[in-house]
């Protein structure tokens, strides 16, 4: 399948898995990459020395390109744009943070710039100042959102940008990749279909969890401190929410969140921790190898653009 995205990044399939704090590291980033599509290292919340080690075995794993999700607000940002440049990683994915400081210096070390971008404004903005791609994500997706939809965010910025958009939120099947593909997407950002692999070291209690999930179980924390963050109902949710409806003061808010991601996807705990994840719940429902997942959504996004193709016009 080839798309502009393809041809940036030199992968066979329009597919990136999207960067996932404590549930994206080396295995799954060089599986996802083996199987076509590009996987991508979540260095959101880690160390330097942590970034460095699973780069290298990322690299004894494949020798396909990969990416790096740099969270731009991280206190040791420096440190991880500067081991992403020397290692000389294909690709960032840049959010939560203004990323065009950073781009001289990553395009200065061969590093394409794909920042994750919320509005028309701020596409604009990137793409005047150099960026190779965007990421557009709706607020179907799992982990920190916006406030616009997947469909909104595709109506609204794929006709005001030049350069590749990448669409993610809500898009965990062959059906929806070919949706985004006719809006005119050159490709997909999936994070929550990746988790349900055996090669993505979520917890095995956050992976059942999501899987008996479906349509209505997910659950939007944090709106009043000015991001939400999505991810499965539990008790978790269920005392923030209460609490940001009583008006908690944002100290407290704070407090009560932190940590709740590494929770549920590391310690397991499903009901103090958050599972995050989008809302693509009802097809989100049996662990596979990445290899399978990404050939059943090519062949499921085939087969529905053929199918768009027959219609009689
Ligand atoms: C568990 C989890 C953690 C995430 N962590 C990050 C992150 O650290 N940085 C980031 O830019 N996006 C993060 N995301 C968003 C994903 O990269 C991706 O854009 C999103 O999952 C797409 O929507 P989907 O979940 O419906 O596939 C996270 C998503 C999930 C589910």
């Amino acid at each position: 399948m080839k798309t502009r995205l393809t041809e940036l990044l030199g992968i066979e399939y329009p597919i990136i898995q999207g960067g996932m704090a404590w549930a994206s590291e080396a295995l799954l980033a060089a599986a996802v990459s083996n199987a076509g599509a590009a996987g991508i290292i979540g260095a959101g919340g880690r160390t330097g020395e942590w970034l460095k080690a699973e780069i290298a075995k990322t690299k004894a794993l494949t020798e396909k390109p990969f990416g790096v999700n740099v969270m731009l607000m991280a206190p040791n940002v420096d440190e991880i744009v500067e081991i992403v440049c020397q290692e000389k990683i294909a690709f960032v994915t840049l959010g939560a943070g203004n990323p065009v400081p950073f781009f001289e210096k990553f395009h200065a070390n061969g590093v394409k710039v794909i920042p994750v971008v919320p509005s028309v404004k701020l596409a604009k903005r990137v793409q005047d100042s150099g960026a190779d791609a965007i990421v557009i994500e709706g607020m179907e997706a799992g982990g920190h959102i916006g406030t616009q939809t997947t469909m909104a965010l595709m109506s609204n910025v794929i006709p005001q940008v030049k350069i590749p958009v990448v669409v993610a939120g809500g898009i965990s099947d062959g059906r929806a990749m070919a949706a985004a593909l006719l809006m005119g997407a050159a490709g997909v950002q999936m994070g929550s279909r990746f988790i349900l692999t055996t090669e993505c070291n979520m917890h095995e209690n956050a992976k059942q969890k999501i899987i008996a999930a479906t349509d209505t179980d997910s659950a939007v924390t944090g709106y009043s401190r000015g991001h939400g963050v999505r991810g499965l109902k539990n008790s978790f949710t269920e005392m923030f929410l209460a609490r940001e409806r009583a008006g908690a003061p944002q100290d407290e808010l704070n407090t009560m969140a932190t940590g709740t991601n590494k929770k549920a996807a590391i310690e397991g705990d499903v009901e103090q921790g958050l599972v995050q994840v989008g809302q693509s719940l009802n097809v989100l429902n049996d662990i596979k190898p990445c290899q399978d997942v990404v050939a059943t959504i090519i062949k499921e996004a085939r087969a529905t653009l053929a199918n768009a193709c027959n219609i009689e016009l």
